[in-house]
Formats: structure tokens, C-alpha cells, sequence
């Protein structure tokens, strides 16, 4: 078994989950390198005691994330901190020759994730991936192996979304992540919106162009000191793209919602493929269950439901038939970068983490939503 040693910068709600992983790794058997965390960094030390408390491997905790980039026992390094911060620690991860897995959006604006990429472009030996669990849930991996098996015929519709509801509440208190300083202009977009291009552009479909409806809902909130401050980002983010299909030239619509107010959804993750030979379905609302027709000439249309349990693509102890969870979701996430960082490609195009590549294509589409927006028209996206 191959050890890679990481360090954890950002020790919150992330930091933790990936830890939590890292203590399970026996679950999957298959595996042949396993993650130890040797190091973590926090800008706040009160959250170090739940790490040594739990894991005897870590050495080193600081405050100071150059004096964990500088620790050699420090292979590879997992980033889960605001975005105003991305820019900076995600270059000095990678400059400092160390693989990075960093959270989401990968640069709070298009001109960090610019910055960005040119660290990664510089250090073409280093693993790099922005972390996206969603994918690895098994009914989304069928999906996955659809597409790859073409079975779709020439598609009519995408929609993917992500869907939040806690923002609903006036009284919620304000935090970062409703701060434009600390998450960005991009609002609901950063926060949730590589969660639904993964798949998308995994499959191929990129937006030629984006029509976009941003809205702030909720327009002031608690500060948490008995005052109200302003809250100035994007609440929901509505997208409608046009996507050119490579296999069949056609054009199709393809709706990209980002919604921290969706009444009655708590963290609903969905997509829907309509296709003209086939159509698939999912939501985390219903976890197990991947709906999907099939068609050909003369059918009944009629769609199936299919439980999925515990197929997973890295191999669970799990029984077969037990439900699958947002954290197993985080641990197959992990075994796919470990497995890449192993073998030097991922296991299949489906069960990959997202590239750099793929934020570079999210900054460029989320950019362009925000004009159509502010000039109420339709933006091309331009990929360079
Ligand atoms: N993949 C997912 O499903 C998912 C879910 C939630 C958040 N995220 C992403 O994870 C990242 C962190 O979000 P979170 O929910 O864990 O936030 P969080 O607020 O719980 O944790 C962020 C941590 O960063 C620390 N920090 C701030 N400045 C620092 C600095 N200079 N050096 C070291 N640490 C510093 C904070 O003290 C805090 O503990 C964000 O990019 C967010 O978009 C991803």
C-alpha cells in the first residue's frame, strides 16, 4: 500500500470531511495508495483539537500555510478555504511542488483562475483537481457509461441543477459565503456552480453561448451581533445555454440552475437527459433511483426506475443493496484522485476528478452569465 501524505489547509466543514474519508479508507479494499494526513493549517487554531484528537499522524499544526508548503513530509496538499484566498494558496501549493486537490470554484474570479492555471501549466508533473463529488454517486456513474456508450441519439434537452433552500430564511444569520469580498461577483454561481457543469462538460457539452437571470432575493441579513448588514450576492442563478452535440452537429438547450433559494430543497443535486433514443434522470432527492427510457420507433414510451444501492466504481465493503450517501460520495471523490495520482490517468473519463481545464471552461461561462445579466442579452462564451 502506497502512503500519500497530506496536508489540510482550511480545517472547517471541508477540511473535515475529507479527514473523515482519510479514517475510512478500509472501506475500500481495492485500493492501492491511501491517504494519511500529516499536517493542517487553519487561520483559526481552535478546530486543530479535532484533528490530533483523532488522527496520531499529524506533526504539524500552524496558522501559517507557507510553513506547511515548506514541511517535506508534505506530499500532496487538499485546500478547502473562502475564495478570496484560492488564487494565492492554490499557486503557492503548486509552486511549491506539492499535488493539490482544491475546492470549488478554483479562483474567485476569471482572473485568479487565469493565475491559476498558470502554476498548473508550469508544473505539468503535478496532480491538480478541483474538488466535485456529485459524479461519483453510482446512479450518476450509469449515467456516465451512457454517454460513453452513445445512447442518447441526438439530444433534446439537458437540465442540471443545484438546489439549496436554508437562504429561504430572512433571519439566517450573514457568513462568508454571502459576502461578495470573500465568495465573489459570481455569488450562488461559485458556490455551486461546478457541481452542475462536471458532467456536462465531462460529456462534451459546452455552452456556445448563455442567456442568464441572476437574482437577489434576500437582500439584507442578520450580522450575527444583533445588527443587518447588506447581502450583495447572487441568490439564484438561472442559465439557459445553447450546446452543439459533436457526435451529430445538432443543436440543443441545456438549463444550468444555481439556487441557494429553491423552497423545499435542502441540497438537491440533479440532472436530466432527454435524448431521442434514450432519457435518463436523477436527483439526490431520491438517491437510489435513476430513472431512464429507452426508445425506438414504435415503442411505448415508458420510463423505468431502477435502484441503485451501493454500486460503486472503487470497490466498498458496503453491502450491494445499502443506500449510498453524500459522504460516501466524498470517499469515492478521493479514491479517484488517489487512484490518478497512482496510475497516471483516471479510471474512466466518467470517474475522474474535475480538471483544472474544466474550471478554466466554468470561469469563462460563469463570466459571460454575469454580462448577459447586467446587459439583459445573450452572451457568447469564449474559450480560448
Ligand atoms: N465540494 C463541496 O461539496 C463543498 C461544500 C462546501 C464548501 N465547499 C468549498 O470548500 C471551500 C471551503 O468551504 P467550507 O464550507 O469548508 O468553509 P468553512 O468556512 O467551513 O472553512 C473554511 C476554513 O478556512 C479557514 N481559513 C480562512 N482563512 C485562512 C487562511 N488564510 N489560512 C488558513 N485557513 C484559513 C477558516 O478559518 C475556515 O476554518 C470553499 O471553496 C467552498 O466553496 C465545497
Amino acid at each position: 500500500m502506497k502512503t500519500i501524505r497530506f496536508g489540510i489547509i482550511g480545517c472547517g466543514l471541508m477540511g473535515r470531511e475529507f479527514a473523515s474519508a482519510a479514517a475510512r479508507w478500509c472501506h475500500l479494499p481495492g485500493m492501492t495508495s491511501r491517504p494519511e494526513i500529516v499536517a493542517v493549517c487553519d487561520a483559526n487554531p481552535t478546530l486543530f483539537s479535532w484533528y490530533t484528537g483523532n488522527f496520531s499522524s499529524i506533526t504539524q499544526t500552524t496558522a501559517d500555510y507557507s510553513e506547511l508548503l515548506e514541511n517535506p513530509a508534505v506530499d500532496a496538499v487538499y485546500c478547502a478555504v473562502p475564495h478570496h484566498l484560492h488564487g494565492e494558496i492554490f499557486r503557492a501549493v503548486i509552486d511549491a511542488g506539492k499535488h493539490l486537490m482544491g475546492e470549488k470554484p478554483f479562483g474567485i474570479d476569471l482572473a485568479a483562475n487565469d493565475a491559476i492555471m498558470e502554476s498548473v501549466t508550469a508544473h505539468p508533473e503535478l496532480l491538480v483537481r478541483c474538488s466535485s463529488e456529485f459524479p461519483f454517486i453510482p446512479a450518476v456513474q450509469r449515467i456516465g457509461r451512457m454517454i460513453e456508450q452513445n445512447v442518447f441519439g441526438t439530444i433534446i434537452e439537458v437540465n442540471a441543477a443545484f438546489l439549496h433552500s436554508s437562504d429561504l430564511d430572512p433571519q439566517k444569520p450573514i457568513n462568508w459565503k454571502r459576502m461578495v469580498q470573500f465568495n465573489g461577483e459570481y455569488g450562488c454561481m461559485g458556490d455551486l456552480g461546478m457541481h452542475v457543469c462536471h458532467l456536462p462538460f465531462r460529456a462534451g457539452w459546452v455552452p456556445n453561448s448563455v442567456r442568464a437571470v441572476l437574482t437577489n432575493i434576500v437582500q439584507e441579513r442578520p450580522d450575527g451581533k444583533g445588527g443587518t448588514v447588506p447581502c450583495e450576492t447572487w441568490d439564484n442563478a438561472t442559465l439557459l445555454c445553447d450546446v452543439t452535440q459533436q457526435e451529430t452537429g445538432s443543436v440543443f438547450p441545456m438549463s444550468l440552475k444555481t439556487w441557494r433559494i429553491a423552497p423545499g430543497e435542502k441540497d438537491t443535486w440533479f440532472i436530466e437527459i432527454l435524448g431521442t433514443q434514450a432519457s435518463a434522470r436523477f436527483s439526490t432527492k431520491n438517491p437510489k433511483q435513476l430513472e431512464f427510457m429507452s426508445y425506438s420507433p414504435g415503442d411505448e414510451q415508458s420510463w423505468s426506475v431502477l435502484d441503485m444501492g451501493h454500486e460503486t466504481t472503487f470497490p466498498s465493503i458496503t453491502g450491494g443493496i445499502f443506500e449510498f450517501g453524500f459522504p460516501d460520495s466524498i470517499l469515492q471523490m478521493w479514491a479517484a484522485f488517489l487512484f490518478e495520482l497512482e496510475h497516471g490517468r483516471p479510471f474512466s473519463r466518467f470517474s475522474g476528478c474535475a480538471t483544472p481545464e474544466e474550471t478554466a471552461l466554468s470561469h469563462r461561462l460563469f463570466t459571460a452569465a454575469l454580462e448577459s445579466h447586467r446587459g439583459n442579452k445573450t452572451v457568447a462564451v469564449k474559450f480560448s
